[in-house]
């Protein structure tokens, strides 16, 4: 059995009294709740998020693979460690196209990441040029296996997340049948690279334009494990619907 998770991935958005309130109601929320939830803060509030966390998990939405130096700007996984902090999203499409994170950096987190004992949430997904011209498949394979064939790895040392470009902050997501395709072929992948048993144990998410009312039926697909949620996270009550949604898995 896999255990749901839903991750909340603010992005750039809240504040300190945003984050309180988020905390505090997850809080009580997900007390009995048969779903791991996750908030993915701007890193200025992921100090306050994990501190108060009692029931959901904090994940920081990006680190740095050096351990220390001259990276203004940057925040190593030791200062992660520092914090508490357990998950770690590393190559979003968000930081891949707008950053230029190159699939060697995005190995690099990853190896980093687990090395200090967190959790990769490692982001994959392909563009519409990509799956209009029928690459998707080859797409998040190399996305796959770029980041991860180098490690040993165990089933709770990695989250894989699908978030196809096109359904991100677009509104439109993939059909429940486009999403379990791929994340069916996904653990294909992990089971050749690692082993059936570990792919079987890998929780795959799906992200892009997850919704109350898209949640449900992504959901209760044999290979969506949950889901990384953007613009729904910020509303309170719409991301409470999203992870119950999950613990009916
Ligand atoms: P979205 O974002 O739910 O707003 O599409 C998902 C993500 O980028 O993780």
């Amino acid at each position: 059995m896999r255990k749901p998770i839903v991750a909340g991935n603010w992005k750039m958005n809240g504040s300190g009294s945003f984050a309180a309130k988020m905390c505090e109601q997850i809080n009580l929320f997900a007390e009995n709740l048969d779903v791991e939830v996750v908030l993915s803060p701007p890193s200025v509030y992921l100090s306050q998020v994990q501190q108060a966390a009692k029931n959901y998990s904090a994940a920081a939405q990006n680190v740095h693979f050096a351990a220390s130096g001259a990276f203004t700007g940057e925040i190593s996984v030791a200062m992660l460690q520092d914090l508490g902090c357990q998950y770690v999203l590393v190559g979003h499409s968000e930081r891949r196209e707008i950053f230029a994170e190159n699939q060697q950096w995005v190995a690099d987190k990853v190896a980093a990441v687990v090395d200090a004992t967190m959790v990769p949430i490692l982001c994959i997904g392909e563009t519409l040029a990509q799956r209009q011209q029928g690459e998707a498949h080859a797409v998040v394979k190399q996305q796959l296996l770029s980041a991860i064939s180098s490690l040993q790895l165990s089933a709770d040392q990695l989250v894989v997340a699908y978030e196809p470009i096109w359904a991100i902050g677009t509104g439109e997501t993939a059909t429940p049948e486009q999403a379990q395709e791929i994340h069916k072929y996904i653990r294909g992948v992990l089971a050749e690279q690692l082993s059936a048993e570990m792919a079987n144990k890998t929780r795959i998410l799906y992200g892009g334009s997850v919704n109350a009312e898209t949640a449900a039926e992504l959901f209760s697909q044999p290979d969506i494990d949950g889901g990384l949620v953007g613009g729904a996270s910020l509303k309170i009550e719409d991301f409470k619907i999203i992870c119950s949604a999950a613990a009916n898995i």
